[in-house]
């Protein structure tokens, strides 16, 4: 064995080179893995006695992509075009050996091989786009060569991980070996390969697939069209179709050119900034001081949901779809079988879609029983999350029950959305086993999970909630006790004033068009709408005090009614009301204010600077970790645009100074809603920004 460099060696296995790189943790395509590669191949062909080179990764994974750390700044030599050169240009055939997720940039040297093998747990992408990228090193000419521009396009504005049975059907590998033999099997082929000369396949060179869609621009605008709601705002997805439009439409070496112009664009431009910053925050959030890596964990072999609600049923899904068993509890029959019936419904509905076999609905709804009874169904169980209606009082009655009953060690769950939890644990003799675990709805489809930890929660409980989320595909981040938490805290400030602004002048559509055209999926009128304005309305008690009054009184109860801030069509297609507005303008001359033309710059400045100084408080009051939380909290659970990065994050970008003037403006005009917090002050006096706190 020859050592090329730190992370490199080359050995000789009978007449077939094996170059292995060993860069933890996922072999990322940093300066010395580019200059093992270079050097090793060098050394390869060099070498007489190799007839054939195979390049297979230690660890969980072959190249997992670019170092993205590096990202920013000039890359020392050798580039990576330079190792594809001299792959690809190679006398001897040259074979990928891939395991674990093959993806971006490790990709594109994957297809710089004349051939790969792969294990069938082996995972193919170009995951560019999430990071508000393309693929740059070729992959948005060489795919399309592979897989044909409509798979291209697919897998490229996606960032799918492509299942190695599917890479094997697409030409994106050419054999499949046993698991756990990559490296024999990896050998066998490429001795294979050599003794039966077989051609130095360049991808570059093969035009078939690209040709046959040349002189078809269809298949581009079809997939714009079909994709345009998807893509709004974001730069990457046009960009990496203008790629493969190239690959079609140019040769291979002047769509190389355009690949790197626009890739460059690209990695220069805000929006990349902010989700590469994003790809961090979450992988940081997962990180909690304090905390030591081996903190023993609750094996989680069995959860109980107490409600079978839209939330709890959600919540099972969950952990039905991660394969852990899951009893739901009720205190009535009917709301119980109707809580499976819609689980079952949904199960079906994705199967419908094709997002899962028949027998995987059969396989999750087996894994959820029902039951009336906890004493009966909770006393095995390693957790409980209670899923029930928002009272203090009835959620304390169950969690004395649950202490009673549950066996020790249990975690106790509460999916509260803003009560204390302290005060929940306080009737338990196991304060130490109570956390909070805040789903958002729908609970099987929202990836944030608030995972409150109150005063006395274990270690032991916090990082078993953490590793659990993981497992059951949610992004997590651990939050404090405080009204609201994280996520609601600063959504308040955002209704607050979106209902200010309409009693200013401006109106619902206004205040929604600003925040849509900003990125959020929908306005604040435009979600009550759709949630339902009567959610907490009493008909009984409604005496016409609020604009929601008028609405709901009017039977105007959101999309479901037809009607709400907005009219809707029969495709509940949204028509701004004069209905509505006549009911607005009735309480603004009620009230004696004298409506004004506000400005979108002021309806936005007035909605989101005032949740950043929201973000500020919360980690004056050690609510959140680190600033970054927040903004995975707001882009997972509340629609903040990713290529945005978060409130934070855009705060740092609109610049801390700004806010703080801005904020004092408001102070000043409108009273103390706007009073800056005392931290932003101070961050402002340091010259620091969001992302140092
Ligand atoms: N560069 C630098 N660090 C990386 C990295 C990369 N490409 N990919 C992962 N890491 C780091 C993570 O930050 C994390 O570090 P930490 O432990 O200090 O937090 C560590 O590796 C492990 O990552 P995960 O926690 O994400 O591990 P998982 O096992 O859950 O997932 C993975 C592994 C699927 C490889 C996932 O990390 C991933 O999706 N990585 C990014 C892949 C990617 O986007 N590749 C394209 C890069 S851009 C590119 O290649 C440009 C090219 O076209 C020129």
């Amino acid at each position: 064995m020859t050592a090329i460099n730190a992370v490199t060696d080359l050995t000789l296995d009978g007449e077939v080179a094996v170059i292995t790189l060993n860069s933890p943790p996922v072999n990322a395509l940093s300066a010395a893995v580019r200059q093992g590669l270079f050097e090793g191949f060098k050394a390869a062909i060099a070498d007489p006695a190799a007839k054939a080179i195979v390049l297979i990764c230690e660890g969980r994974t072959f190249i997992a992509g670019a170092d993205i750390t590096e990202f920013g700044s000039a890359m020392a030599d050798p580039q990576l075009a330079d190792v594809q050169d001299m792959m690809e240009s190679s006398t001897k055939p040259v074979v990928a050996a891939i395991h674990g997720t093959v993806l971006g940039g490790g990709l594109e040297v994957a297809l710089c091989a004349h051939y790969r093998v792969a294990v069938p747990s082996a995972k193919f992408g170009l995951p560019e786009v999430n990071l508000g990228l393309l693929p740059g090193a070729g992959g948005t000419q060489r795919l399309p060569r592979v897989v044909g521009p409509e798979r291209a396009l697919e897998m490229m504005t996606s960032g799918r991980h492509v299942p190695a049975k599917e890479a094997l059907s697409g030409g994106l590998t050419d054999e499949l070996v046993e698991e756990g033999k990559l490296k024999e099997g990896a050998i066998a082929f490429a001795r294979k390969v050599a003794a039966e000369n077989r051609p130095l396949t360049k991808i570059r060179d093969q035009n078939a697939k690209v040709e046959a869609a040349r002189g078809k621009p269809e298949i581009f605008a079809d997939f714009r069209k079909a994709n345009a709601r998807k893509f709004r705002g974001f730069l990457a997805p046009e960009y990496n179709i203008k790629c493969i439009e190239a690959a079609v439409n140019l040769p291979f070496d002047e769509g190389m050119k355009v690949e790197r112009k626009l890739f460059n664009e690209l990695m220069a431009g805000s929006q990349s900034a902010a989700q590469r910053y994003t790809f961090f925050a979450e992988r940081q959030a997962q990180k909690i001081p304090g905390i030591a890596d081996d903190t023993p964990l609750i094996p989680i072999k069995k959860v109980g949901v107490i409600g079978a609600g839209t939330m709890g049923g959600g919540i099972a899904m969950n952990f039905a779809n991660a394969g852990i068993p899951v009893v739901i509890v009720e205190q009535k029959q009917e709301p119980l079988d109707k809580g499976l019936a819609i689980i079952r419904k949904n199960y079906e509905r994705t199967a419908s879609r094709g997002g899962i076999t028949a027998a995987q609905v059969e396989e999750r709804c087996a894994l959820i029983t029902g039951s009336l009874s906890m004493e009966e169904s909770f006393a095995d169980l390693d957790l409980v999350i209670e899923a029930v209606f928002e009272r203090m009082d009835i959620k304390k009655d169950i969690f004395a029950k649950l202490d009673a009953i549950c066996k020790p060690g249990a975690i106790l769950a509460t999916n509260t959305s803003g009560l204390n939890i302290d005060e929940i644990a306080s009737v338990t003799k196991r304060p130490e086993s109570v956390i909070g675990l805040h789903f958002f709805s729908p609970a099987n489809v929202m990836k944030l999970l608030e995972i409150v930890r109150a005063d006395h929660t274990s270690d032991s409980v916090i990082a078993t909630s953490m590793k659990l989320a993981k497992q059951i595909g949610k992004t997590a981040v651990l939050v404090g006790v405080c009204p609201g938490f994280v996520g609601n805290r600063i959504l308040g400030q955002r209704q607050r004033e979106a209902q200010k602004l309409v009693m200013e002048g401006a109106m619902p559509w206004d205040i929604d068009r600003v925040l849509y055209d900003f990125g959020f999926p929908m306005g604040p009128f435009a979600m009550s709408d759709l949630a339902g304005l009567d959610i907490g309305w009493v008909k009984e008690k409604s005496n016409g005090e609020s604009i929601r009054d008028v609405l709901c009184e009017a039977d105007r109860r959101g999309q479901k009614t037809g009607a709400g801030y907005y009219d809707y069509d029969e495709n509940r297609n949204a028509k701004p009301s004069p209905f509505t507005e006549k009911v607005i303008n009735d309480f603004i001359v009620k009230s004696g204010a004298n409506p004004r033309k506000i400005s979108d710059e002021e309806i936005l400045e007035r909605c989101i600077f005032p949740m950043i100084n929201e973000g500020v408080k919360i980690l004056e009051e050690k609510k959140a970790i680190r600033s970054s939380d927040i903004d995975v909290v707001w882009q997972n659970g509340y629609g903040w645009p990713v290529y945005r990065g978060g409130p934070m994050w855009y705060g740092d970008q609109v610049g801390p100074d700004k806010v703080l003037a801005k904020m004092q403006e408001f102070q000043a005009k409108m009273g103390d809603a706007f009073k800056p917090s005392p931290l932003l002050e101070k961050l402002v006096a340091d010259g620091k920004k969001f992302s140092d706190l």
